[in-house]
């Protein structure tokens, strides 16, 4: 058993990543690294490589928990993820998911962010689009800050008939776009897009003032994320057409493997062709 002494909850002296960091980077050019985690020594591996920000996404549901989808997901399950997250975080910024049905009305979402935000989430994520504005709104009227979560929503799995990618016709991909400003309009202070042809994911970055964060959308979204499972290949199955898996060949092991990722993504290597949809 590793003694605590050696990995230290203390923060670094280097400094915290906040949303005006991640805000900043958009700014300058400057992509930033995202990857989910879910315990202690997982977060803690993952900041000390330089990720900037740490997801405990509800995509536990399948890596943690072994279901086939995040639909069985809970507030509870989440919160105890987000308290052991936390303790390894340390200057990542700590994302938490809203679990399936925990924001259906806009007083329960106040009380499912909170439940996270005691627990040391500093920023919760909701799947879907328009629908969202009031509940955006409130959020960040109370001091919440708000990632939306569009394009491939994963908690509308069935609705969608599948995991497949959005915003393939003009018509839909619109809506993405317009959906996406009404929503940065009622506060929101993140975007993540999932599964979208490059093209939206470029297209909504450069229309955005505030940083997206891309899974599957192309090279040119602000900052990008993996799910820690996928990127060291532990995941059973074939792995999906953005999943690049870095602890193979990496001589460096776990903690090589998330640094090469924050690498390719900081020099632009990932997503490479071979990961994007066009
Ligand atoms: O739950 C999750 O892990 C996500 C992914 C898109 C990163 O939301």
């Amino acid at each position: 058993m590793t003694r605590p002494i050696t990995m230290s909850t203390q923060k670094s002296q280097t400094k915290s990543i906040t949303i005006t960091t991640l805000q900043k980077m958009k700014q300058q050019g400057e992509k930033f690294t995202c990857l989910t985690a879910y315990d202690y020594c997982s977060a803690h591996a993952a900041s000390s490589a330089g990720i900037d920000v740490i997801l405990v996404g509800d995509s536990l549901g399948m890596v943690i928990q072994g279901h086939d989808s995040s639909l069985p997901v809970t507030i509870a399950d989440v919160a105890y993820h987000i308290k052991c997250a936390k303790r390894g975080s340390q200057n990542a910024l700590l994302m938490a998911d809203l679990p399936f049905m925990s924001y259906y009305a806009e007083m329960k979402t106040l009380e499912s962010a909170a439940t996270l935000m005691r627990e040391g989430a500093q920023i919760v994520k909701l799947e879907g689009g328009a629908w969202l504005a009031e509940s955006t709104r409130l959020l960040t009227l109370h001091g919440i800050p708000v990632c939306a979560h569009m394009g491939l929503t994963p908690q509308s799995v069935n609705h969608l008939g599948g995991y497949r990618v959005q915003g393939r016709d003009p018509e839909n991909a619109q809506k993405i776009v317009d959906e996406a400003l009404l929503l940065q309009e009622a506060g929101a202070n993140l975007l993540l897009l999932e599964c979208v042809p490059q093209s939206l994911g470029k297209h909504v970055s450069e229309t955005l003032d505030i940083p997206v964060i891309g899974i599957g959308a192309g090279a040119d979204t602000d900052g990008q994320i993996l799910v820690w499972h996928d990127l060291l290949g532990l995941y059973p199955g074939k792995p999906a057409k953005f999943v690049k898996n870095y602890l193979q060949g990496n001589p460096n092991g776990i903690h090589g493997a998330i640094k090469a990722y924050v690498d390719d993504v900081k020099q632009q290597r990932f997503p490479a062709e071979e990961h994007r949809y066009n």
